[in-house]
């Protein structure tokens, strides 16, 4: 019998349905090292833009529902509270900059333990740990702590959540109020915040623009604000 057809000739027909979808899984149309490529130098490119406007005195904010309530409901009421002039913000980022000029008609201090931080905090800023800001603020001192994104984000080991929390009972004054952030999901809690044995010796209150004690934001994040008072002597 002759042979009517080569093997060869299958090499110029198309591809059955199945061999073609099974090759576009396994080549996808841009390689994952280009698009790694592409995205650490567009951000390299961000940063450096930021890092150079940040010098010239800009500053940046992140769209996030948490910071929304942060920078739009805690910080007017605290900014207009004639009994809270000094305030110290723990943790600092890139987004936390302008906020000092946020409170400009207070004294407004920053704390964080990472040295590359502190071009983000106020002028009166330590490199520290929380626990030791007492090396900075003296007892009575202080009539807010705001302490956000910081347990979870880096101060990770309950033993020095108490004592960061020991530290900010005994800089604020009888009366001094401490608000609370953090995010309500395993990755970013790694202990009970509520449930941390420093934070008993305050009393919960009810923060005026929100009428609740905790507010949770309603986000996949689950930020969660708390606000409390060193009792009055
Ligand atoms: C996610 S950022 C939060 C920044 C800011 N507090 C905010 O409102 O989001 C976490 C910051 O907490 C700082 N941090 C970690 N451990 C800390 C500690 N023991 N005391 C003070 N800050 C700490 C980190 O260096 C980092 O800059």
């Amino acid at each position: 019998m002759p042979k009517l057809l080569s093997a060869g000739i299958f090499r110029h027909l198309p591809a059955p349905v199945g061999a073609g979808l099974a090759n576009a899984e396994t080549y996808p149309p841009r390689p994952p090292f280009a698009a790694r490529i592409a995205r650490r130098t567009q951000r390299l490119a961000r940063e450096t833009l930021m890092a150079a406007a940040q010098r010239l005195g800009a500053v940046f904010y992140q769209d996030s529902a948490d910071r929304a309530v942060l920078e739009n409901v805690i910080f007017p009421y605290y900014q207009l509270s004639p009994a809270h002039r000094r305030i110290l913000f723990v943790g600092c980022d890139w987004y936390t900059a302008g906020y000092a000029r946020r409170m400009s008609f207070k004294s407004f201090a920053t704390i964080d333990p990472d040295p590359a931080r502190a071009r983000f905090g106020a002028t009166i800023h330590q490199v520290a740990p929380m626990r030791r800001l007492s090396d900075m603020h003296a007892p009575g001192s202080l009539d807010l702590v705001i302490c956000n994104g910081v347990f979870g984000w880096g101060l990770d080991d309950p033993a020095e959540a108490e004592r960061s929390i020991e530290a900010a009972w005994t800089a604020l004054r009888p009366g001094g109020h401490l608000v609370v952030g953090w995010n309500d999901v395993a990755r970013h809690a790694p202990f009970d915040v509520p449930g941390l044995a420093a934070l008993r010796r305050f009393t919960p209150i009810e923060f005026p623009p929100l009428g609740v004690h905790r507010h949770g934001v309603d986000h996949d994040m689950r930020h969660t604000f708390a606000f409390f008072a060193k009792p009055a002597a």
